[in-house]
């Protein structure tokens, strides 16, 4: 595993990734796709695995390179850990496929005509961020919508507000006030030349003690790879679902929102389109510079953004089983 302990970042362990030049096809598909932009192509043409502004890989082992690699080129060894400081993980660093079937050694290939279709459709669902020019119809952003609707919240309360958004000249109105927020961030955050600044450094440690979770590495690389991509946030999907929390929601309104998102994602992927929850603008929305844009799109009290869903038609294969991390699970 490759490892960075540098500067003001915490200590980090990333997967080993390998591209199996023999079998990669040179399409480009894993350049695209990663969500931190942990590949390049190299002088021959090859994805090369590589970390940038500081980080010495770019890998949050989400395995979206492998799950739409279409010759099964790229091979990840190894979990994501922050080993350090408050971002501290917890995960075991069990990294395994889909086992749904307790006591049942099988691969998942084998046990999910066993499955539901439900399981099947949780298991496959990944994050898609390459996507066709074809709009999305009312009808089936209506039929992901109303799943939503019928998702369980506190005391029935519905604290949701959603917004659909396919007008491309307002989702790229969110990105632009997102980045001016995020530009702010990454700045503080990443060094371009590795070199530490004492200044930065103090700031960032005084900042993650108010600030954990929002100050997280992982977000950051995010953050660059948008950077990059002049912007794009929205990984140029022709519909986004913003969910808006109400404040005044009884219990915990974005939980309520959280399930209510998920139950379109699943919808969705049952239909066969793609999805890629978008939180990067979420913060910086609510930042005074995004006032304007607040009031445009109707985001006013008691209304929150809590998340967003990218919407389309994915480009190429890419629902797909793939290896995740386990979290602690204790019976008692
Ligand atoms: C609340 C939330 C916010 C997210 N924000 C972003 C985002 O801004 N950009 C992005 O490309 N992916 C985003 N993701 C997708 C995650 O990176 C992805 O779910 C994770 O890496 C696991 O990969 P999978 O969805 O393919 O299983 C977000 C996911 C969640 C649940």
């Amino acid at each position: 595993m490759e490892e960075l302990g540098k500067s003001y970042l915490p200590r980090m362990r990333f997967p080993k990734r390998a591209v199996d030049k023999e079998k990669c096809a040179k399409c480009g598909r894993c350049m695209e796709a990663c969500p931190t932009g942990g590949f390049v192509a190299g002088p021959d043409g090859f994805p090369v695995p590589v970390g940038y502004g500081g980080f010495e890989a770019a890998c949050i082992n989400c395995w979206n390179c492998v799950a739409m690699c279409p010759a099964g080129a790229i091979s990840l060894d190894g979990a994501f850990s922050i080993e350090e400081g408050p971002y501290k993980n917890r995960l075991t660093g069990n990294m395994s496929y889909p086992a749904p079937l307790l006591g049942d050694g099988r691969p998942y290939a084998e046990l999910e005509p066993e499955l539901t279709e439900v399981e099947r459709v949780i298991y496959k669902r990944r994050s898609n961020r390459i996507y066709k020019k074809k709009p999305v119809s009312r009808e089936l952003l209506h039929r992901v919508i109303e799943a939503g609707r019928f998702a369980p919240s506190a005391g029935n309360n519905q604290p949701v507000k959603v917004l659909v958004i396919t007008d491309q000249s307002l989702i790229s109105e969110i990105e632009e006030g997102a980045m001016k927020v995020l530009k702010l961030f990454k700045n503080l955050y990443l060094e371009k030349s590795g070199r530490r600044k004492a200044w930065k450094s103090g700031l960032f440690a005084a900042l993650t003690l108010f600030m954990t979770g929002k100050t997280d590495p992982r977000p950051f690389t995010a953050m660059e790879k948008a950077d990059q991509d002049k912007g794009v946030i929205y990984w140029r999907a022709p519909a986004v679902i913003m969910l808006l929390k109400n404040t005044r929601g009884i219990a915990n309104p974005d939980l309520d929102c959280g399930i209510c998102a998920q139950n379109m994602v699943l919808a969705a992927h049952s239909l066969g389109l793609g999805t890629c929850y978008i939180g990067l603008p979420m913060e910086p929305l609510g930042y005074p510079q995004n006032a304007k844009l607040r009031r445009k799109l109707g985001i006013v009290p008691p209304w929150q953004a809590v998340t967003s869903i990218a919407v389309g038609w994915p480009k190429g294969k890419i629902d797909a089983v793939v290896k995740r991390d386990s979290f602690p699970v204790e019976w008692k």
